[in-house]
């Protein structure tokens, strides 16, 4: 059966995506040879615990990167995925991205697991802000501090070492188990809690779909793997149901 088909014959279709569905929107991925942490030690840059020990070299990698993610805009498999959800063939995307993208290119239903680094957090009070409204600071100070408290702001993402926030991993799981079937784009599923969600569905009876550019070490896990660019491949998928339709 083709994956149209499968996507059409769901009950309840969820999609768990991961840096490879923002890779052709110029955003790095992770691992692999031209990924982030080839270039960086994560657990000198993005721990909690170096943040608390060094926020100055952590905000000199956050400013770094941060440009791209800026200046970052919405790809194809962004929009498939949106549209798919429009066309009610969606449940929801649980995502471990922190670039906001899939909203930006119109998904509603949207579970951040590793946060999003387009809000900033004080360490000391929680108060939130706006990335975008905070750029003077972040680029004028070395440590950004919170104008409540004083405390020393950080981006609100998951770092190494910090928990996943509840609500959202919770809501995380539960989309696992609802659904028949799971779309997972663009990851490599080495970073837990994350990566044992593919589990949860395929406990509950989803069928498991895997779209991606290389071969990953959870391939053995999915019915169908698809191989090549999510921006080629999801916006395909959303033409043939549309062509079913
Ligand atoms: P990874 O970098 O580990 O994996 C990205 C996956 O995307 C790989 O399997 C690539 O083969 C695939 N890929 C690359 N380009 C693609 C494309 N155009 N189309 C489809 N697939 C493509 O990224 P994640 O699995 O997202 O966590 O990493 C998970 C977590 O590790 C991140 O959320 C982050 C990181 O450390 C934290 O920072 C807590």
């Amino acid at each position: 059966m083709s994956i149209a088909d499968e996507i059409k014959r769901a009950r309840r279709t969820v999609a768990l995506t991961g840096a490879g569905i923002s890779a052709e929107s110029g955003l790095g991925t992770f691992r692999g040879k031209d990924g982030l942490w080839s270039k960086y030690d994560p657990a000198s840059v993005a721990s909690i615990e170096s943040f608390a020990q060094d926020p100055r070299k952590f905000w000199n990698f956050a400013r770094e990167i941060g440009w791209i993610f800026i200046n970052a805009k919405p790809n194809p498999a962004h929009i498939a995925l949106a549209e798919l959800e429009a066309m009610r063939q969606l449940d929801a995307v649980v995502t471990q991205n922190v670039d906001g993208l899939q909203q930006r290119a119109g998904s509603r239903r949207v579970i951040e697991i590793h946060g999003n680094a387009g809000r900033i957090i004080c360490t000391r009070c929680l108060a939130k802000y706006s990335t975008e409204k905070m750029v003077d600071r972040l680029s004028q100070q070395d440590v950004p501090t919170c104008e409540r408290c004083g405390g020393p702001l950080k981006p609100d993402v998951v770092l190494f070492g910090e928990p996943l926030p509840k609500k959202e991993l919770d809501l995380a799981v539960k989309k696992m188990r609802s659904a028949d079937l799971l779309l997972a784009v663009g990851t490599s599923l080495e970073v837990y809690p994350a990566a044992s969600l593919p589990e949860v569905a395929r406990k509950s009876g989803a069928k498991i779909v895997s779209i991606d550019s290389k071969r990953t070490s959870w391939d053995n896990l999915c019915d169908y793997k698809i191989s090549g660019p999510a921006g080629e491949i999801l916006p395909r998928i959303v033409q043939a149901i549309k062509i079913i339709f």
